[in-house]
């Protein structure tokens, strides 16, 4: 089975797509973790965000191992190197929607979220689950919150985390890549005409993982 779970950055897409697999038993998928290894990748190796052959090479090169860490978060390993924490950093942020935005690249990563999503029962989560990657999921959700509701989500969030940035930083990302991710032409941020809307401004994490499970349980 697959739980597809879409939404723009900072509609607590992340939290409660792995709270939800961690009660339901199955695995959890973040892909937008892959764009952002590939991401880290392309940045090390000064493959330029411009160069689409370089990248899809770089895509066909890559190794990636992908599971879960005991408390359910998702660990991402890179041609052999665990990259978990690398690929949240400010730089990767700021340049993954260019690389995510590429329809070459997209295309090289369409079998490895499918094959893994194909391994175990999933809850996936990115921008284009239940419209690309698994339009046959049996449940959708696309999770939204107002911008400056996901704009202090996220300041929080890189706060908690020892980040320094200004909320007026994580504004201009989030406006950035609300804007890069659904305007591109492949594979844009939008809600599948089945997926369930949740507007989460208002909402706890815990009421939207209810929510989830709810919508799940009695369908
Ligand atoms: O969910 P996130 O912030 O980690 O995602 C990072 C970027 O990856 C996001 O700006 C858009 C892109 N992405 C995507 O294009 N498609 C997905 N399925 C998941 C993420």
């Amino acid at each position: 089975m697959i739980i597809a779970i879409d939404g723009p950055a900072g509609a607590g897409k992340s939290t409660v797509a792995c709270r939800v697999a961690k009660e339901l038993g199955f695995i959890y998928l973040d892909t937008g973790a892959i764009y952002r290894a590939l991401t880290l990748k392309a940045l090390d190796k000064n493959i330029s965000l411009k160069n689409t052959a370089g990248l899809v090479q770089m895509c066909r090169d890559t190794q990636f191992a992908i599971s879960n860490n005991q408390d359910g978060s998702i660990k991402i390993v890179l041609d052999g190197k665990d990259v978990s924490g690398d690929i949240r950093s400010g730089r990767i942020t700021q340049y993954v929607s260019e690389l995510a935005k590429i329809k070459e690249v997209r295309r090289e990563m369409l079998e490895l979220q499918r094959r893994i999503g194909s391994t175990a029962n999933s809850v996936v989560d990115g921008r284009d689950i239940g419209t690309v990657v698994f339009p046959e999921a049996e449940h959708k959700f696309y999770l939204d919150a107002e911008f400056s509701q996901r704009v202090t989500r996220r300041f929080k969030e890189l706060r908690a985390a020892g980040s320094r940035v200004s909320r007026q930083e994580v504004e201009a990302d989030v406006s950035n890549r609300d804007n890069i991710d659904s305007t591109r032409q492949t594979a844009p941020l939008r809600r599948a005409e089945d997926a369930v809307y949740i507007d989460t401004t208002n909402m706890t994490i815990e009421e939207v993982v209810d929510k989830v499970l709810k919508t799940i349980r009695n369908s």
